[in-house]
């Protein structure tokens, strides 16, 4: 294949799908503070928002494109339905971005055809490549889905595929958007692409896909095997409905279990080359950040980031994790950025050890803030013997709500 990458690339979507979450709204400023962590994190591609949803999305995506799309930081994407008016306002908002990436998608599942959109197959495929060309006019990033296509009859999908990479594509990204498929099928979705589409070679194939059945990351690895070489995923998996794939399980499950994957990049099996150019020690750190600023709560058992993933409760766990961490752990600690020798915070604990639980945690406060924060940490120190993560979460998000 020509115009392939040579790692997965990670496009994180946490401000555009992971905000469709109900009750997850963010505003500008909150926006931006994800956006600089994502760039530390690493990931390839922010999809900052919907700049024509609102204006103020507009602006937030306005925002990140300046401040944290310079020459050497993340591509910055707007979405885009296939129209002129939002086109043209993902192309404006993206501006400042050195990197810039327009997202524009229109359904090609026949029931999306008849009940939403109302047009016939023949208008979808005249309007897809219309609407890329009109997209490469603003950059020559440019990014198509054909929506809900996990329903979409493939040969239909093959032809407006091969319709918008002749008209410019450079990423074709695949959703399961109703999080309906299985694996096994859409491995097989994957590899027809790759098979049938006369052009693929010019584009990236990318998946976007929902957990409603609890299966979008199984789904993406399976991705992975048959040629897609850009996953789309969400920090603590948020987003519509059940949510997106969770950016940390892909990006551990790639990692721990490089050997096995390593072989679809073409690489030696030996090979230790990380599979994707994120900072796995980042991970916790920006779990935690965009869990406060959406309150949108991660489930103790949740893989990798949950409190209770590194957690041993069983008497045969812990004496073997003592004697060997490897007889029931699979990745460290560490490595998604939690401290081994973690300081325990209680009433005698100064401001430095304060402030640097509070950063591992994903705050930046500044000094009045850390000050307060500090005070009522004190007090609640005198009544609690130790203080949790969740306790500070608490102390930090009470001091920064008040005037
Ligand atoms: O789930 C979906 O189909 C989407 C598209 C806009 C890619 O979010
Ligand atoms: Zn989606």
């Amino acid at each position: 294949m020509t115009n392939q990458p040579d790692r997965i690339i990670i496009f994180d979507t946490t401000l555009r799908d992971g905000e469709q979450s109900p009750g997850a709204t963010l505003n500008k400023e909150e926006k931006l503070t994800i956006a600089r962590q994502l760039a530390r994190l690493g990931v390839d591609v922010i999809e900052a928002g919907f700049p024509f949803a609102s204006p103020g999305d507009f602006e937030a995506v306005q925002g990140i494109a300046e401040q944290v799309g310079t020459p050497d930081g993340p591509t910055i994407c707007g979405l885009a339905r296939a129209t002129k008016g939002d086109i043209k306002s993902a192309g404006d908002a993206l501006a400042p971005a050195a990197h810039k990436r327009i997202h524009t998608f229109i359904a090609t599942s026949d029931i999306h055809l008849k009940h939403k959109l109302r047009k016939s197959r023949e208008e979808v495929l005249a309007i897809a490549p219309e609407m890329v060309a009109y997209a490469k006019t603003f950059t020559d990033d440019v990014e198509f889905s054909p929506e809900d296509a996990a329903r979409s009859d493939p040969e239909f999908m093959y032809q407006v595929l091969e319709a918008v990479i002749d008209a410019g594509a450079t990423t074709v990204n695949i959703p399961d958007t109703v999080g309906y498929t299985t694996p096994g099928e859409f491995g097989a979705l994957i590899r027809g692409i790759v098979e049938n589409v006369r052009n693929i070679d010019q584009a990236v194939i990318s998946v976007h896909g929902h957990n409603d059945l609890g299966l979008a990351v199984a789904n993406f690895l399976e991705a992975v095997k048959h040629g897609a070489r850009q996953l789309e995923c969400t920090i603590n998996g948020i987003g519509e409905r059940a949510g997106n794939a969770a950016l940390e399980e892909l990006v551990m499950a790639l990692h721990v279990r490089r050997q096995y994957y390593n072989p679809f990049l073409g690489r030696p099996v030996e090979s230790d080359a990380p599979l994707t150019g994120i900072n796995t020690r980042e991970i916790y750190k920006t779990s935690r950040l965009v869990s406060n600023l959406t309150g949108m709560f991660v489930q103790p058992n949740k893989a990798i980031v949950g409190a209770n993933a590194f957690a041993h409760e069983s008497g045969i766990h812990q004496d073997g994790v003592l004697k060997n961490r490897m007889t029931y752990e699979i990745m460290d600690a560490q490595s998604i950025g939690l401290t081994d020798n973690q300081i325990v915070l209680g009433k005698h604990s100064g401001r430095n050890a304060f402030k640097t639980r509070l950063k591992e945690l994903g705050f930046e406060l500044s000094e009045t803030e850390l000050n307060k924060a500090f005070l009522k940490f004190k007090t609640f120190a005198d009544q609690k013997k130790e203080i949790t993560d969740w306790d500070l979460e608490s102390i930090v998000n009470d001091q920064i709500q008040q005037p």
